[in-house]
């Protein structure tokens, strides 16, 4: 399903994912477990293509994705629920997660 390879990503000099390569497949949950700093939100993001990635692959149901922008991911199926003051607060934290699954119809969501 998402297959990521040899990824490198770059805040100005700083060097944040050096040849990050893993896969998620259906039917597992993929957790992403590190300290604070280590670069969970920047590869979160680079998967979004919210911070442009510099070097390697991401693939998304076969398909290269690392250049496209980030409505393009969405339209391909890929969510991301951010954290901290990105999120809506006016809404509980079922419906900020439940966000991720807008671009469905009802149906399809279930
Ligand atoms: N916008 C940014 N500009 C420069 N450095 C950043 C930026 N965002 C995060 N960093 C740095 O990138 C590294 C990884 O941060 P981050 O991805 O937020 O880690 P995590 O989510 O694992 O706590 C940290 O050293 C952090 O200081
Ligand atoms: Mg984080």
């Amino acid at each position: 399903m998402l297959k990521i390879d040899t990824l490198h990503q770059y805040y100005g000099g700083s060097h944040i994912l050096r040849g990050l390569s893993f896969e998620a497949k259906v039917g597992e949950v993929t957790c992403l477990l590190g300290r604070n700093g280590v670069g969970k939100t920047t590869l979160l993001r680079c998967l979004m293509g919210l911070v442009p990635t510099r070097d390697g692959s991401i693939e998304w149901e076969g398909q290269p994705i690392t250049t496209l922008k980030p409505q393009q991911r969405v339209h391909a199926g890929i969510a991301y629920v951010p954290q901290g003051r990105e999120i809506f607060p006016r809404l509980t934290v079922e419906e900020n997660l439940l966000m991720g699954l807008s671009r469905f119809s009802a149906r399809e969501a279930r």
